[in-house]
């Protein structure tokens, strides 16, 4: 990791993919790889999964929860690659999930951008609309 105020988008994707490989995803077999910006450094997260599925991560997740457990819980870009989605599955199959919608409307302003690999970029707001908050956190 580095200093950091602004990651070239490609760049950000590259690692996504990178972490990615890390990924434990023995029973979807479908790598998904997050990298997000905070603090002017990159953290980077995989999916993680576990015999007792509902245990399992997604890898948006664990990269924010990274950031924030280093002490920075305002997130400035994200990345997001799912390596194993084929040309089938379409834009859908290449989407961050609800729940990581949620958690990360929490860690990032509104207009914060969200790379999709192989779909584009998106506001965090355009994902999450109306999203639930509590005492306007
Ligand atoms: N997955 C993520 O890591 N992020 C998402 O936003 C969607 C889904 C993971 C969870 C599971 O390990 C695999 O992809 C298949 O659902």
């Amino acid at each position: 990791m580095s200093d950091l105020d602004w990651v070239p988008p490609e760049r950000l994707l590259e690692q996504a993919r990178g972490a990615a490989l890390s990924a434990h995803a023995p029973y979807s077999r479908f790598r998904v790889g997050a990298a997000v910006v905070a603090g002017g450094q990159v953290y980077l997260g995989c999916n993680v999964e576990n015999a007792s599925f509902g245990l399992s991560m997604c890898a948006e997740r664990v990269a924010a929860f990274k950031a924030v457990s280093e002490g920075h819980r305002a997130l400035s870009q994200i990345a997001v690659s799912c390596i194993d989605a084929d040309a089938s599955l379409g834009p859908a199959g290449r989407m961050p999930c609800g729940a990581c919608r949620q958690v990360l409307t929490e860690l990032a302003a509104p207009d914060t951008p969200v790379w999709v690999d192989g779909v584009g970029k998106f506001s965090l707001v355009a994902l999450l609309p109306e999203a639930f908050r509590l005492r306007g956190c």
